[in-house]
């Protein structure tokens, strides 16, 4: 029996036989012997019923069918149609600090499996598998499926949908009997990937209740399942989505499956929330602790393809005057890429965007203290770009078959070692001739055909983006990435290891974004999350929002702009100062502290903050959606707060909204001074708000 426990978790593992099961994961246990392991396995052992077999299988890591399990097997796999069954006998189970690291083998399939289940610290439980043929003979490897078991009270699953400009929307049901399956053949994690699944109870919200939470840390194909079975057992599980013959392994080889990152909370969603936050900030390379995260102006929006040197010189003017860090040149400055039907592939400065070259702007940029960065997107190809005309040959596809285009490009076969050192070589070379912080790396279609020499590769060609990105910051210190794919379609726990940022949607309605950030922020913490001030009238949207609003909006991310903020007038300008302003006094908290958000708002409102961990100073924006039914918002209560401080409450008047739907402003406007206790349980009557305008609060211990 092992048992990894930490604070506010547990998971045991025991002994079924000569396989190992994992009996129990959940609420932290208190210290649990041998006996009372065996209690618990008899407390929790389900009956082998009639009409089935005559023995009742636990919760085996591996779901065997020859042990009768009645679900998804852990592996499946075959050697050309033969060993296609498996049972496996756990050869060793060994605790080492909080993790377990167990070895099965069957020795009639000719298989080994190591697995490796680590708690950390933070209650995230990280799991690691390898698959190896210890036999003679090609073993076809079909799945490896990570499988953990759930609770009785979790009773519905959350998970998450989406395409461009509307990533990541939950939806919720009841966990019903068969399997409820998310699966994603993008070739990247993608718009509609749930990015985490959690099973949790009926009644779980964001500040209370069960949550169990399973997301596979992996950027390729995947695929997330809760199954309910008619014997009682209820799990949870995910894995690399494989496609046929992608995994061959010969004798001696092995499949290490992409990790899998698994939670338990207690408190809800928020718990399930800042355990993921506090296990990637405890990273010694979390981006936060080399520096704080720069106020970004992407010029996309602004320019989209007319580059044109001088209009940009005065962009930068105005940058400098508002504040603002880092300057980026999106698409557009390359090879013929006047348009996006041509040039991807061809990463050489284009002198008819750039008569100039890169070197004038850049320098322009720097002597104002700014940063700059640039645009690319390096696992693309246009057919019309000098790089297709010269290697056709370069494109992943089925031979004898081009596949069909998105956005008038293909894939570059990454796993061509020319392909692959064309693009790092053409890049290095932009990043050394120029003074480069950042790249903005981007990835505007699906893999439709992910074959590489006649052969699937898109495991192979996500492992290759990884090793570009780790080269790349190998070769230039202080190299941040932003993953972006046509906005959030590749952001996922696995790209955070190789990335600095994410570009969360290309959707800048604050409206739609509010939705957006608030699911993406389930498990990426918002220092990754790139949030833009988008222009007065929105270009997906076509809404038009104040700009308080908008920056209300952009705050609690990596906040930047994607504006020609030329075009903002003399009071737009101001509130830009002052977000500028507010965001860089305050990310130190943004990017650190604990989230909160709000069950108790009554219609389409979200109030959300972050709580510093010393619990001194906290943050809150309350955001008014579509308009209320009554006279709303009613008394509005902070949950997190030390209850015994006294805290000054104060409302930042210059992003808030002052315009309400009431005769004059409540009678303690615009600060006062309440208990943590008090604000959690008396709260503060807000002001009746109009839609699509919010409040920006903050909180000081006196
Ligand atoms: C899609 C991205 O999401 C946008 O931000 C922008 O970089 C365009 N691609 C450029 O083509």
């Amino acid at each position: 029996m092992i048992h990894l426990s930490q604070s506010r978790s547990s998971i045991i593992f025991a002994h079924n036989g000569d396989s190992l099961e994992v009996l129990y994961w959940g609420k932290k246990l208190g210290a649990i012997d041998k006996a009372a392991a065996e209690s618990i396995r008899a407390a929790r052992t389900k009956p082998a019923f009639h009409g089935g077999l005559d023995v009742a299988p636990g919760n085996l890591i591996l779901r065997e069918h020859a042990r009768g399990w009645i679900g998804h097997p852990a592996l499946r796999g075959h050697r050309g149609g033969v060993n296609a069954t498996n049972s496996f006998a756990v050869t060793s189970a060994v605790q080492k600090n909080q993790s377990m690291i167990a070895v099965f083998t069957d020795a009639i399939a000719g298989i080994e499996i190591e697995i490796t289940y680590t708690l950390t610290p933070s209650d995230i439980l990280l799991m690691d598998a390898k698959v190896t043929n210890t036999s003679e003979g090609d073993y076809f490897l079909e799945q490896f499926l990570y499988w953990l078991p759930l609770a009785e009270q979790a009773d519905e699953v959350l998970d998450f949908y989406g395409h461009w400009t509307k990533e990541r929307q939950p939806q919720r049901r009841s966990i019903d009997y068969g399997v409820i399956t998310r699966e994603g053949f993008e070739g990247r994690s993608g718009h509609d990937y749930t990015i985490t699944q959690v099973a949790l109870n009926h009644n779980t919200g964001f500040r209370h209740g069960e949550a169990w939470s399973l997301a596979m840390a992996w950027s390729g194909n995947n695929i997330h399942h809760v199954e309910r079975l008619i014997d009682g057992h209820k799990s949870i599980g995910a894995g690399e989505y494989l496609l046929p013959g992608e995994v061959i392994l010969k004798k001696g080889e092995s499949y290490a499956a992409p990790r899998a990152v698994a939670t338990f909370s207690d408190r809800g969603l928020d718990g399930l929330t800042n355990n993921h936050y506090s296990w990637i900030r405890s990273r010694t390379n979390h981006i936060t602790k080399v520096r704080p995260r720069p106020l970004t102006l992407n010029m996309w929006e602004a320019v989209y393809f007319n580059h044109n040197e001088e209009g940009i010189r005065k962009m930068v003017d105005k940058a400098a005057e508002i504040g603002v860090e880092r300057v980026v040149l999106d698409d557009g400055w390359f090879g013929s890429r006047r348009n996006d039907r041509a040039g991807l592939g061809d990463w050489v400065v284009s002198k008819d965007a750039w008569p100039n070259g890169l070197a004038p702007i850049i320098k322009y940029i720097n002597d104002k203290g700014i940063e700059f960065g640039l645009w690319f997107e390096g696992e693309m190809v246009n057919r019309d770009s000098d790089l297709y005309r010269a290697h056709p040959d370069w494109i992943l596809q089925e031979p004898g078959r081009i596949p069909v285009e998105g956005r008038w490009q293909q894939v570059l076969d990454l796993t061509k070692e020319g392909a692959y050192n064309h693009v790092l070589n053409q890049v290095d070379a932009v990043l050394s001739e120029y003074n480069i912080a950042y790249i903005k790396w981007d990835h505007n279609r699906h893999l439709t055909d992910p074959i590489s020499d006649g052969r699937p590769v898109v495991r192979k060609q996500t492992e290759a983006i990884y090793r570009m990105f780790d080269e790349l910051k190998k070769r230039h210190p202080g190299l941040e990435i932003e993953s972006c794919s046509s906005g959030g379609g590749r952001i996922d726990l696995g790209m955070i290891e190789h990335a600095d940022r994410f570009w969360t949607s290309d959707q800048n309605d604050p409206l739609e974004r509010q939705q957006i950030q608030r699911w993406t922020g389930l498990v990426i913490p918002p220092e990754f999350l790139g949030t833009h001030v988008g222009p007065t009238v929105g270009h997906q949207m076509h809404r038009t929002h104040s700009v308080s609003f908008r920056a209300l909006n952009a705050l609690f991310g990596h906040a930047g702009i994607e504006w020609n903020i030329n075009e903002a007038d003399a009071q737009e300008t101001e509130t830009l100062k002052a977000y500028i302003n507010f965001y860089k006094k305050h990310r130190g908290l943004l990017h650190s502290g604990t989230v909160v958000r709000s069950d108790e708002i009554i219609g389409d409102a979200q109030l959300y903050g972050t709580v510093a961990h010393d619990k001194k100073e906290a943050i809150f924006t309350y955001m008014q959606l579509t308009s209320a039914d009554n006279f709303g918002p009613l008394v509005t209560t902070f949950d997190g707060l030390d209850k015994e401080t006294m805290y000054q409450v104060t409302v930042v008047e210059e992003l808030s909204a002052s315009d309400f739907i009431q005769k004059k402003a409540p009678g303690w406007w615009p600060a006062l001074t309440l208990t943590g206790d008090q604000l959690a349980h008396i709260g503060l009557q807000l002001p009746v708000l109009k839609p699509e305008t919010g409040l920006l609060f903050h909180f000081k211990a006196l």
